[in-house]
């Protein structure tokens, strides 16, 4: 079977970013290409280094500049863009020319706490401020609008009133890196 490749795109921490790298790093079938990162400054190159995997920073303009930013993608041959992490919106020409190839991880039950700004932190505040008794994970296709494509996976996890912010962060934490590497596989190994 040819290789499939993977392109990540990161925005800051990239624990997940990290977490694929090494699910991936032996495997003969799927391979990550590289690292696409909007912030030069962002934890996930460091992390990066260490699993050498190739990263290309980028800026808003080049992002939004299809005959420049198109390019890069198709040179490595992109089958799976995985969104861990990645807190801009997505370009209509990308979701148009990689359609049902891009996928997103969300820290949520969407479509509960979704849409602009409602990313990491953010999210687990609101479910703690909400008394939530349950939250988890979603993955989905990519549209071109926030947190609204296809749902592919979720997984869920009980909460109690004494979990703090931090406790569902890590509860959040657990299931992604528990599920979307397999999740990825199985959408590549289809
Ligand atoms: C993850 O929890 C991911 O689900 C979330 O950002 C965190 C990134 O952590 N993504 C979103 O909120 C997207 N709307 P990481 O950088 O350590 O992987």
């Amino acid at each position: 079977m040819q290789t499939k490749n993977i392109i990540l795109f990161a925005s800051g921490n990239g624990s997940n970013a990290e977490n694929i790298c090494r699910y991936f790093q032996n495997n003969t079938s799927i391979h990550v290409a590289a690292l696409f990162c909007n912030k030069a400054d962002a934890k996930v190159l460091d992390r990066m280094k260490a699993v050498n995997v190739p990263t290309h920073v980028f800026s808003r303009s080049e992002f939004h500049d299809s005959e420049k930013f198109l390019p890069l993608l198709i040179n490595f041959k992109a089958d799976l863009i995985v969104l861990s992490g990645f807190f801009w919106l997505v370009p209509e020409y990308l979701v148009k020319y990689f359609s049902g190839k891009i996928i997103n991880i969300h820290p949520a039950l969407l479509p509960k706490y979704a849409g602009k700004g409602m990313h990491g932190q953010h999210v687990h505040e609101a479910v703690k401020a909400n008394g939530e008794t349950e939250t988890g994970i979603t993955i989905h296709y990519v549209n071109e609008k926030y947190d609204e494509g296809e749902i592919i996976f979720q997984a869920s996890t009980t909460l109690t009133n004494n979990d703090s912010i931090e406790d569902i962060a890590m509860k959040i934490s657990v299931l992604e890196k528990d599920n979307f590497p397999k999740v990825i596989e199985t959408l590549l190994l289809k």
